[in-house]
């Protein structure tokens, strides 16, 4: 075998375990058994969904329907540490979609203390933008 050959060879094992350890990461942590697409569908989506759904026009209702939107943010913002967790964080876009999770949680918080439905309505959809962030570079 010639010299270029084998360095190619060689080069494309190397992006070939990269790729593996990469995806591996991000599809389960390091140690323990969760997977990222169960905690997503498990926890992740619904939880999503419903914070969404009592953030619609006109708002939350009563006192219950805001302790639920601080249920969910809480959660979600819960979620952006578990996502940080056991090694599962392939790199710096996953990292940074996981701030913005963790700090658009928080901004829903802040406004559910003064009960503002503009504010946690804006600051859901900074939350939402994570999603997006993540999964066109993550999400196959
Ligand atoms: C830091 C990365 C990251 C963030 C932030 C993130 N996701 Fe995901 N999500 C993923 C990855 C990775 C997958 C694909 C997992 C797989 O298929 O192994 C996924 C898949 C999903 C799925 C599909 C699960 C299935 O049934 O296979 C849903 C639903 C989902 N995400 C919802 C959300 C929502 C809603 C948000 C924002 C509130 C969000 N995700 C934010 C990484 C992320």
């Amino acid at each position: 075998m010639q010299r270029t050959q084998l360095l190619a060879l060689l080069g494309v094992a190397v992006m070939v375990s990269f790729a593996a350890f990469t995806s591996a990461q991000v599809k389960k942590g390091k140690t323990r058994p969760l997977q990222t697409k169960h905690w997503m569908r498990g926890v992740q989506g619904p939880t999503c969904s419903a914070l969404g759904n009592l953030l619609k026009d006109p708002g939350p209702a009563d006192d219950k329907a805001w302790d639920l939107v601080a249920q969910h943010a809480e959660i979600l913002n819960e979620s952006s540490h578990v996502l940080m967790a056991d090694g599962r964080c392939p790199d710096a876009v996953w990292a940074d979609a996981a701030k913005q999770l963790r700090e658009g949680s928080e901004a829903v918080l802040k406004a559910v203390e003064a009960k503002n439905f503009a504010d946690a309505k804006a600051a859901f959809g900074n939350l939402t933008k994570s999603c997006g962030t993540c999964h066109a570079a993550h999400k196959k």
